[in-house]
């Protein structure tokens, strides 16, 4: 139950290491913790202002409005074990109008990187993404995101060569995996 007493709704795909679920409102907290680690390369808008804003009063807001689309959206990742969230991954509108295609976005909190959680977490959203139907998914990354890079390199992503320059926050690269050919299913060498 959340704190209206409404039932939550069910976990979408647990396995290994995580669970990812639908949003809850009290996620507001560690959404908002999310905001005020972001690298101070990321454009200001994407970052907590100097007037605190987003709140977590606002971010719960965007919780209550927020509809998953492109299916499933984004999810909630979080540890099995605790039910600690520490992270968001899934599907959001391709930024270059692509509706057959949608991008796949991931952040996690610092303190759980590098053990492998946005890696497996997204191979959980790559077999979503199939069982939905599409058949590829494309991703944008700023050149000097290096760990969002080796995510996307060990899930099979390809880089297109299409380029959005960007002198202020970092060129943006667009990546592609192709569901059908793609090797989503290979074992994880981490
Ligand atoms: C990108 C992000 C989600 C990765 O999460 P994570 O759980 O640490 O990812 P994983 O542990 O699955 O894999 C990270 C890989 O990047 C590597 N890596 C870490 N920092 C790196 C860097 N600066 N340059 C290159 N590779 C790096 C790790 O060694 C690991 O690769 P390996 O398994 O070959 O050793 C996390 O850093 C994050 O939340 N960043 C801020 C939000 C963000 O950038 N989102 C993506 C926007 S496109």
């Amino acid at each position: 139950m959340d704190r209206t007493g409404a039932p939550r709704e069910s976990t979408v795909h647990e396995k290994g290491r995580l669970r990812l679920r639908p949003w809850h409102v009290e996620d507001a907290v560690f959404h908002r913790a999310l905001w005020l680690e972001r690298d101070l390369r990321v454009p200001a808008h994407r970052r907590v202002g100097a007037d605190g804003r987003p709140t977590v009063a606002d971010l719960e807001g965007w919780i209550r409005r927020y509809v998953p689309e492109p299916a499933p959206g984004l999810l909630v990742v979080e540890l099995r074990g605790s039910g600690e969230p520490i992270g968001y991954c899934g599907l959001v509108a391709n930024s270059v109008g692509r509706p057959d295609e949608p991008e796949l976005a991931f952040e996690f909190l610092r303190s759980s990187w590098n053990q492998g959680f946005a890696t497996e977490a997204s191979r959980a959203m790559l077999e979503l993404a199939g069982s939905v139907g599409y058949r590829q998914l494309a991703s944008t990354v700023r050149d000097w995101n290096g760990a969002s890079l080796r995510v996307l390199e060990k899930l099979g992503f390809v880089r297109t060569g299409q380029v959005e320059r960007d002198a202020d926050h970092g060129d943006s690269l667009l990546l592609r995996l192709n569901l059908r050919h793609g090797d989503a299913d290979a074992p994880d060498p981490t």
